[in-house]
């Protein structure tokens, strides 16, 4: 088995529940080794290539960074050489210090001119005992002495950016996507050395690929038509396309497209799409969409947005589906709390719609196929309120699918509450602070 590790978005049980799904569905043998908050380092049973890595990376929402790990650490080294408070440990100091691994990201760095970060990612955004700032820039200075030993012509490195404008308070200590693009660090010699906590463990890894977030939000914010109301995230699109098992060349059906965004992910994917809605003006502007996306990439893409009520999207839909990603109608918006029988009452019949919906899709969607799809739950006065998913379920032929399944995820107890992964999911959520509605994410299959 060799050892991967991903940096994991602010979701983070859903972005470790999505890469799970992938590469399962790619066809490897997988599962967690260990993990944090904010990564996970999996075994797979294959060597992969850094084409494949690249390719799993741009097909997934959820991860930020995927890279090779080279070595490790007994957590307790770190803490011991760069504490919080207290006596440094000189002996711990001396262990990290000499970096031995160089050699094996660099091989022979003689006369090379090097690049190079150390973006360091905690268990959870506190750690108690380590000072992260200082260990990173203590890394960073060690690996250029080590560099400058082994003959290298230049090596200097990029410090870890600052926090993040729009969450000031979360501390940073890693280099953004944008920053490794901008100095080519991914470009040999230039490196990016990943250091990881979790709960036991300093793992060291080399960046192999990142998140192209530049070209993501280019494609959400130049596109001609957008809605603040309705367009899912994109990187929304892309978990529920995995959760729907979408690969390359299949046919895949949106029964809900709104402004086509799920579509547009599926087409950069090389998917071919079709796209229903029963409003006239989110069926014009998803085409204008997909037709500035063919522009835009300077090729034909397949597609077909109808509009339609997808109550009888087996009358509107003459070909076979392989997978199906959608963000339904998820009920009024509202300004003000509802109270519980409001939601209860709404949530009703959403639920209605959603079975409707599933038993005629489910007649389009090949046996094995799968579908992913969010529905809402409304923070009420007195309590959550969610659809009933058997209810959702009842007569369509169709079963829900556990995310997280126990043999992929035993590997990776941990004792810290906030780290805990319990298996077998049915829905996990996608939560934003403050919204009345949120909404849980699940994965059915055909029989
Ligand atoms: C949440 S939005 C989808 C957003 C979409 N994923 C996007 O990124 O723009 C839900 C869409 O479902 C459409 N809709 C609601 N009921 C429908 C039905 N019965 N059949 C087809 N479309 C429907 C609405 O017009 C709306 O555009």
């Amino acid at each position: 088995m060799t050892e991967y590790v991903f940096i994991l978005g602010k979701n983070w049980l859903l972005s470790i529940a999505e890469l799970l799904v992938h590469l399962e569905d790619l066809g490897l043998e997988v599962r967690i080794a260990d993990h944090s908050r904010n990564a996970v380092v999996v075994k797979v049973d294959q060597v992969l290539d850094n084409g494949q890595l690249v390719d799993i990376q741009s097909a997934l929402g959820g991860c930020f960074k995927t890279g090779r790990v080279i070595t490790r650490y007994d957590k307790e080294i770190a803490e011991k050489a760069f504490p919080v408070r207290g006596k440094i440990g000189k002996d711990a100091r001396r262990i990290l210090q000499s970096c031995p691994w160089v050699s094996e990201v660099w091989g022979k760095p003689k006369n090379k001119k090097i690049k190079f970060g150390v973006s360091t990612y905690p268990m959870v955004d506190d750690a108690p005992r380590l000072d992260l700032k200082r260990f990173t820039l203590g890394m960073d200075e060690w690996i250029k002495q080590k560099l400058t030993e082994l003959e290298a012509k230049k090596a200097v490195y990029y410090a870890y950016d600052e926090p993040d404008k729009r969450d000031e308070k979360r501390p940073n200590t890693a280099l953004w996507p944008a920053t490794i693009a901008r100095h080519k660090l991914l470009s040999p010699p230039n490196a990016e050395i990943l250091a990881i906590f979790t709960e036991d463990t300093l793992y060291i890894g080399r960046t192999v690929v990142v998140y192209d977030s530049q070209l993501q939000q280019y494609r959400d914010e130049s596109r001609p038509y957008v809605s603040a109301e309705i367009s899912t995230s994109p990187k929304l699109c892309r978990t529920l396309l995995n959760l729907a098992g979408a690969r390359t060349g299949d046919v895949v059906l949106d029964p809900f497209c709104g402004t086509g965004t799920i579509l547009m992910e599926a087409a950069m994917l090389d998917m071919k799409c079709i796209g229903i809605d029963n409003n006239a003006e989110a069926v014009r502007g998803a085409r204008s969409n997909l037709k500035w996306l063919s522009i835009e990439l300077d090729q034909v893409i397949d597609y077909t947005i109808i509009r339609g009520d997808s109550r009888h999207a087996s009358d509107l839909v003459n070909a076979a589906v392989d997978a199906v990603a959608f963000e339904p109608d998820l009920g009024p918006i509202y300004s003000d709390t509802p109270d519980r029988s409001e939601a209860e009452c709404n949530i009703k019949s959403l639920t209605d719609l959603y079975n409707s919906v599933l038993q005629s899709v489910a007649q389009l969607l090949n046996h094995g196929g799968r579908i992913g799809m969010t529905v809402p739950v409304i923070n009420s006065s007195e309590g959550q309120v969610t659809v009933d998913l058997s209810a959702m379920i009842d007569q369509t032929g169709l079963e829900v699918r556990e995310m997280l399944p126990e043999e992929q995820v035993s590997g990776s107890a941990t004792t810290h509450r906030r780290m805990a992964i319990r298996p077998g999911r049915r829905t996990l959520p996608e939560r934003k602070r403050g919204q009345i509605v949120q909404r849980l994410l699940l994965m059915l299959e055909r029989l």
